[in-house]
């Protein structure tokens, strides 16, 4: 019998860590909460020094000028190294640092040693600063789920240059505003990959993205072997480049504050802004979230299943892992293909003990049937994660049952790619795990639900999430090139001394924090971050659309899907041109962003000062009262847009 990691349900509906759990678990001292609330500057020190690899100590662990922070003042260290270095040096070179799971069936999983990643990270730095990287320049990643990406994000951390990664679903022209906005010197993409068992183009995307921009040298892995055309003097294969490199590279000595990332996220604006990381405090918060929250153990194969290019992918699938010296799963293909069995076949072959994934994965899963999940031997599985968004009791108890046979923890892991790492949830090895409720906020972590007089609510009442200094380590630093948009969006609503995260919370008991979602103008469509705005604009820069609105409509799967009312320029409405505005959101951003629907209308409810009242259209979408009609300049829209939705309102 498959050991029970959890208890039975209790009389409150609350699931426990069992006592093997307790036993077992890297963090079980109810009390941690409380000796790190003590003095969290002495405990983010304490965990610094203890599990990362400092060349020079840090003189000082925190300073604070609101609303500007620095963690380990002084402090010189390098991720590459800690991700790296630091385990093959202490002897674990033969571990299994990657298996990566290919696509195509008859292709076999591969595994690669943190000796091996060493060497090739080694090999790849090389050839960045043979392209003319330094230090602290810019590099554009663009690339799918192979191992490659982990490659190029570590090399660049390895020479202390920036890396930036985009999301390889994203569009050629979603890359290009990365690209200028970081003023990237080289860009590392792919010739495709695969997907649904059909190779396809990347590089086609990347060439689109790169002209015009500061981008001197692209490098092309070869992965699906799709023709592509390589630009003499600019384009170079990845294969040929190693081929030659030498792999003798020591790691630079980084300060703690030294830019290790930037990635781009949708704001409440059509543009997305670059979120900086520093490289200290990151990897020091993403090193302990996986120690304590992911539980790794020496034996574990940790699969998270996000993508490389949401920040989820970044620390959960590179830097945590890594810096402790685990094994974890790389997944390049879709869930379902070849069939609908995918993740729980490769969860059965490679033995995977924690699985962390995002609700719509679950919703999906759950509606194609247990028998997928049935067919196989999940007993490897301890501990079961969440991500990105709310999760609705069913299908937590779908996960909880169907997935880990009600014997595996959930952990409802709340944060942002602003907070680096998770902030609120529950310890595997604390608890108490309760369907639809992320936890508590992480040792040395401060939360908050406030009103909007800054007022803490209680009881059962909803509010605001925020979060309070000594902001932990891993928070974002500033917004690249425009830290006044860091000022504005996170320390303006309620002053410099409180993050302000967009979210809406409510307090489930005492302890433990339930989050109900974005509370701005930001979309979680099937976990991904999009703006309204972002959508907005892309339907606007069509040549016969006039103005449109974009809201957020929830989807029983997806969560929430973007639905957009368009006023075109004099043209007729017709089913083709749906479909070309379709066309054209993928083209601009990515088939993420495709509206669910289009509805063509003669105006938008705007206020007397020209605002258009998204608020009104969202309440149409969910029938909800629209609220007070006489603020509008033009309320008799209000009778067309219910004739046009079929909505009531
Ligand atoms: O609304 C919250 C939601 O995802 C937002 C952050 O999105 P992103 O920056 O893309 O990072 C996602 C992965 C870390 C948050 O503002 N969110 C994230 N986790 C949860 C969540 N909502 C509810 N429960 C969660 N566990």
């Amino acid at each position: 019998m498959a050991t029970k990691w959890v208890t039975e349900k209790d009389e409150k509906g609350y699931y426990w860590p069992s006592d093997e759990m307790k036993k077992y678990a890297n963090m079980a001292d109810v009390d941690i909460f409380k000796k790190a609330s003590q003095n969290p500057e002495e405990f983010w020190a304490e965990k610094a020094k203890e599990n990362i690899h400092w060349f020079e100590p840090f003189s000082k662990a925190y300073e604070w000028n609101p609303p500007h922070f620095k963690w380990f003042i002084g402090g010189k260290t390098n991720a590459s190294y800690n991700c790296l270095d630091r385990h093959v040096i202490s002897g674990k070179g033969d571990k299994t640092a990657i298996i990566w799971v290919p696509e195509p069936t008859e292709e076999k999983a591969v595994k690669i040693s943190y000796a091996e990643l060493l060497e090739k990270v080694k090999k790849f730095s090389n050839i960045l600063k043979k392209l003319g990287v330094k230090k602290g320049d810019r590099v554009g990643i663009y690339l799918p789920m192979i191992p490659e990406v982990q490659i190029a994000m570590l090399a660049c951390a390895r020479i202390g240059a920036i890396h930036s990664v985009c999301f390889s679903a994203f569009s050629g022209d979603s890359l290009k505003t990365r690209l200028i906005d970081s003023n990237a010197k080289v860009l590392i993409t792919s010739d495709g990959y695969y997907r649904r068992g059909k190779p396809l183009n990347l590089k086609n995307n990347a060439d689109i993205a790169v002209e015009g921009t500061s981008v001197e040298h692209v490098i092309v892995v070869k992965r699906a072997g799709v023709e592509v055309e390589m630009k003499e003097g600019r384009d170079h294969w990845f294969h040929e480049l190693m081929e030659e490199a030498s792999n003798e590279c020591e790691a630079e000595k980084m300060d703690s504050e030294d830019y290790l990332f930037i990635l781009y996220t949708s704001g409440t604006t059509g543009k997305p802004k670059g979120i900086v990381h520093e490289t200290g405090g990151y990897l020091t918060q993403a090193d302990l979230t996986c120690r304590w929250l992911f539980d790794l153990h020496e034996e574990d194969v940790f699969w998270c299943t996000a993508d490389v290019g949401w920040i989820t992918g970044h620390t959960y699938n590179c830097y945590g892992p890594l810096s402790v010296g685990a094994t974890l799963l790389l997944f390049e293909g879709a869930p379902d293909y070849p069939d609908k069995d995918r993740w729980w076949k490769e969860i059965e072959e490679h033995k995977v003990t924690i699985f962390y994934t995002a609700p719509t994965a679950i919703r999906m899963f759950a509606q194609w049937g247990d028998s997928y999940v049935k067919k196989h031997d999940l007993s490897s599985l301890r501990l079961l994660g969440t991500v990105g968004e709310p999760i609705d009791e069913d299908a937590w108890m779908w996960f909880f049952e169907t997935v880990g046979g009600s014997r595996c923890p959930i952990i409802d892991t709340w944060w942002q790619t602003e907070t680096g790492a998770v902030m609120i949830s529950e310890l595997p090895g604390i608890g108490p795990f309760i369907p639809t409720v992320a936890g508590k906020p992480l040792p040395g972590v401060k939360a908050e639900i406030v009103d909007e007089g800054k007022n803490p609510v209680s009881g059962g009442e909803g509010g605001y999430l925020i979060l309070k200094s000594p902001f932990s380590p891993g928070m974002l630093r500033t917004v690249y090139n425009d830290d006044e948009k860091y000022v504005k969006t996170y320390f303006t609503e309620y002053g410099p001394e409180i993050y302000f995260t967009g979210d809406g919370a409510r307090w489930f008991d005492e302890e433990n924090i339930r989050v109900t979602g974005r509370i701005d103008d930001v979309m979680k469509v099937a976990g991904h971050r999009l703006s309204t705005g972002e959508v907005e604009n892309a339907i606007a820069s069509h040549e016969k659309v006039s103005e449109c609105a974009v809201v957020p409509k929830p989807h029983q799967i997806k969560g929430e899907v973007p639905v957009a009312f368009v006023v075109l320029k004099g043209v007729e409405p017709s089913d083709e041109l749906k479909q070309e505005l379709v066309a054209h959101v993928r083209k601009e951003i990515g088939p993420t962003a495709k509206p669910e629907e289009i509805y063509f209308v003669n105006d938008l409810p705007k206020t007397r000062s020209g605002k258009i009242m998204r608020r009104m259209l969202k309440s149409l979408l969910t029938n909800q009262p629209l609220g007070d009609a006489t603020t509008l300049q033009n309320a008799e829209t209000i009778k067309h847009l219910k004739e046009v939705t079929g909505y009531e309102g």
